[in-house]
This record gives C-alpha cells, sequence and structure tokens, in this order.
C-alpha cells in the first residue's frame, strides 16, 4: 500500500482493484463496493484526520451506542460520467445540508463542509474508474455517521465515526411497483424523527413492508399517524399523484423527509408548463379520482429509485390498477432529470456540480 497526504486527507492506497471482478451489466443495488472509503472520526469534541483507505470491515466495541440507541444517520446521493469522461454531482449541497440537519435531530454533531465535500471530492477522483457512463448507471454515494462512543447508559455517545462508502448501480426497482396504503401502521408522527434520514425510521418500516411484500406490494404509501387520511410519502422515496393534469405532492414536515429528487421534480416540472400542487392529498381524493378515471398516474421520487411508476394501490382490501397510459408526466420528467444528470442537456438551474 502506498500512503499520501493531502493537505488534509491521509490517502491510503488499496494495492489491487477489485473492478474486474463485478459484472456492472447485472447489479443488484448496493451490493458491490468500490476500492476505497472515506473516514473520519470524532473524538474529545472535534473532528480527527479525515482518511481514505480500502474498503473493509471494521472493529467496533460491543457496547457501542448504534447498536444500542441507534443514532445512526445516512444520506443518498449518485456521482455520473459524461460523454467527455467527466464526473457530476447532482445538489451535492441539499445532501450536505439535510445530513446536518439529521445529524441535530439526533444529538449528534455536525460535519464540516470542507470533511464531508471534499472528502467525497477527493473519494470519487481515486475511484472514478468505479462511474459508468450511460443513462441509469451511477455510483450511489452512501454518506453516513454513528455513534461509537461505548457504554450502555442511554444517553448521546461523544464519540462518532463518519463514513462515505460508494456503490456501482443501475436501477433501484425493476418491474411493477404495486402499494398499499397504511391503515395501521406509521412511520412517522409529529414532533418525531420522520425528516431525518435516521436509520432508525428505515428499520421500523421492515416489519409493515414484510406484511406488504407477502400480500405482492412493494412498497406503503405511508399515511398521517393520527388519522390515517393523507397520503405521506413511501420508504423508500416521496409520492406524486397526477389527477388531470395537475401534479400533487405532499408538503414536508415534521413527518416527511425533504427529498432532494421530489424538490428537483416540482422545479423541472413548473418549468415544464405542468401544473404542480403542494397540499395534502387525502385517500377518499385519490378513491374518488381513480373511481371517476381522473387519476392518471402514481410516482415515486428518490434518489435510489429515481422515477417509479406505481401501477396500482391498494387500500382496504382493494386494489386499484391504473389504467397504462402514454406519454406519462412521469417518464417524461424521468428523462428530463437523466439527461441533466448526465450531461445529456443543458442546466438551466445550475444543478450539476463537477468533481
Ligand atoms: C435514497 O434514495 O438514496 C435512499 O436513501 C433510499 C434508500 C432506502 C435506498
Amino acid at each position: 500500500m502506498s500512503t499520501t497526504q493531502t493537505s488534509k486527507i491521509e490517502i491510503i492506497k488499496a494495492p489491487t482493484s477489485k473492478i474486474n471482478e463485478v459484472d456492472f451489466k447485472s447489479l443488484s443495488f448496493g451490493s458491490v463496493f468500490s476500492d476505497h472509503l472515506f473516514e473520519c472520526d470524532f473524538k474529545n469534541g472535534e473532528w480527527q484526520q479525515p482518511v481514505i483507505k480500502p474498503y473493509a470491515p471494521f472493529l467496533l466495541d460491543p457496547s457501542s451506542r448504534v447498536f444500542h440507541y441507534g443514532q445512526a444517520i445516512f444520506e443518498g446521493m449518485k456521482a455520473y460520467k459524461d460523454e467527455n469522461n467527466d464526473v457530476w454531482l447532482f445538489r451535492p449541497d441539499q445532501n450536505y445540508s439535510r445530513f446536518n440537519t439529521s445529524a441535530v435531530r439526533m444529538a449528534m454533531p455536525e460535519v464540516p463542509e470542507d470533511i464531508f465535500l471534499n472528502g467525497l471530492n477527493q473519494l470519487l477522483q481515486l475511484d472514478e474508474a468505479w462511474i459508468k457512463k450511460g443513462k441509469g448507471n451511477a455510483l450511489y454515494i452512501r454518506p453516513f455517521m454513528i455513534a461509537t462512543g461505548t457504554g450502555v447508559i442511554a444517553n448521546p455517545s461523544n464519540e462518532y465515526k463518519f463514513m462515505i462508502i460508494l456503490s456501482p448501480v443501475s436501477s433501484y426497482y425493476s418491474g411493477d411497483v404495486k402499494v398499499i396504503i397504511a391503515e395501521h401502521y406509521s412511520r412517522a408522527a409529529n414532533g418525531g424523527i420522520g425528516a431525518a434520514k435516521a436509520a432508525g425510521n428505515y428499520a421500523a418500516q421492515f416489519y409493515p413492508t414484510n406484511l406488504a411484500n407477502k400480500e405482492g406490494f412493494q412498497q406503503i404509501i405511508w399515511t398521517d399517524d393520527a388519522t390515517h387520511t393523507k397520503l405521506e410519502e413511501a420508504g423508500t422515496m416521496n409520492v406524486f399523484f397526477r389527477i388531470n393534469d395537475t401534479l400533487l405532492t405532499a408538503p414536508v414536515s415534521e413527518r416527511i423527509l425533504d427529498g432532494v429528487t421530489r424538490k428537483t421534480l416540482i422545479d423541472l416540472a413548473r418549468s415544464e408548463g405542468i401544473n404542480v400542487e403542494i397540499r395534502s392529498v387525502l385517500v377518499s381524493e385519490l378513491v374518488e379520482a381513480f373511481k371517476n378515471e381522473t387519476l392518471k398516474e402514481i410516482f415515486g421520487a428518490g434518489t435510489a429509485a429515481v422515477v417509479s411508476p406505481i401501477s396500482g394501490f391498494s387500500y382496504q382490501d382493494v386494489y386499484h390498477e391504473l389504467p397504462k397510459i402514454e406519454n406519462t408526466m412521469a417518464l417524461q420528467l424521468k428523462t428530463k432529470l437523466e439527461n441533466i444528470q448526465n450531461k445529456l442537456d443543458a442546466d438551466p438551474f445550475g444543478w450539476t456540480v463537477k468533481v
């Protein structure tokens, strides 16, 4: 291994690359990782020397707080490679600021911009061969932070580990996505951690999602915990409903994640002349729109899922299959978004940032 020192980040290069062992044509989402990772520890009240080193397992004390009290947050981002082999990030400032919003809510230290964004840039430069060109291909970026302080006393840790790992990906969902509308379980409550990208928010969905999977549904569309009457978000993505030619999506709140793809699609749709309403959408309104045939589309939006059409929804044990239509807004917006991300179209919004 060769060791070099940049202005701040220590770089320890992997002696060999695993890249030739990877079949980039049949990637299962998030299951293969690049050669290196970025790591920075928080100790004694300050961030320590960051390091980029070979991707490998690491040891933690069994009493580390993350195992007992779940202080863990993460982000999901992607890097793209254009036809000139330049590498681009999409709205990294948004993920960076949401990461620190999550950190504050989970009583964890904020990560300085220099560590998060410079660390990511240098990691991407080192592992740039893992980013494949072409729409649909990307390097999924998973920054995360865990509590590493020891002892099972139930208070916030005083030590943390911030890491970034990279995984080459293609699509998250393949095939139809059918959803079930939540009538009993809840994802989040007012005053809770629903708006944070906290690991526990995802763990809490696994059991009800397993039940939904057994019934043939890929995802749950969560409703508000108090009344189960308002449609909120799906576990891995925000949701949009097209009624006639208007797109509807719930406003972000203490219960709903402020999705980067969600806000991007709102801007893109408006720039394409589509009417977008950001307001609570009632389950009863959705069922009614289905019955009177004004419900044209439902789709999810997220970094991993990009734009994923939803083919139907179940509510009160009745499955509502959406009629297939031509020229969907989902496809129109997905094409626009991916063209910008892959530098095939101009980026009038200034969302793409060169690495
Ligand atoms: C993302 O879209 O990046 C997410 O974090 C969702 C995750 C469950 C894959």
